[in-house]
């Protein structure tokens, strides 16, 4: 593990996001009601770069006592950031998937130091991220080469 200073605590903007690089890694960094967040730039589902999705409101739809639906309405106590490759919800104070219990953005610690802003990179991390997330072109070259004459 290695403590890194990514900026200054108050110059952060409060709400707001920001995906730094450290080390070759991503973290993404977020900020809300002046509490700060950190997470893997990794989406558990195929790797994508979840921190720099859209950041939107929870939606939720509101249940009458006899359970009918009267509709659905933003969250005032609840952000999430979608991932941008198929749309998965996390919650950004929490890391938590909306809809399963199983999948969370793997959390990356920070405080405020001297009014620095002080991420622990994991150990592992850079690793993790490299299997999640190959370079591009890796995908293509693994691919069995195209054979002439085999009748296909
Ligand atoms: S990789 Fe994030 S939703 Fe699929």
């Amino acid at each position: 593990m290695r403590d890194v200073v990514i900026g200054k605590a108050a110059s952060f903007p409060n709400p707001g996001r920001r995906v730094v690089e450290v080390d070759g890694t991503e973290v993404g960094v977020f900020c809300r009601n002046g509490k700060f967040t950190a997470f893997e730039n990794v989406c558990p589902h195929m790797g994508g770069p979840v921190c720099q999705g859209k950041i939107i409101a929870r939606v939720q739809e509101l249940i009458a006592p006899d359970k009918t639906s009267l509709g659905f309405a933003f969250s005032k106590d609840q952000t999430n950031v979608v991932c941008p490759w198929h749309g998965y919800e996390f919650d950004i104070a929490t890391g938590q998937h909306q809809g399963n219990p199983r999948l969370r953005l793997r959390p990356v610690k920070i405080e405020v130091v001297a009014g620095d802003l002080v991420v622990t990179l994991p150990a592992g991390m850079r690793e993790r991220i490299a299997r999640a997330r190959p370079p591009r072109g890796a995908a293509e070259a693994a691919k069995p080469a195209a054979r002439d004459g085999d009748g296909e």
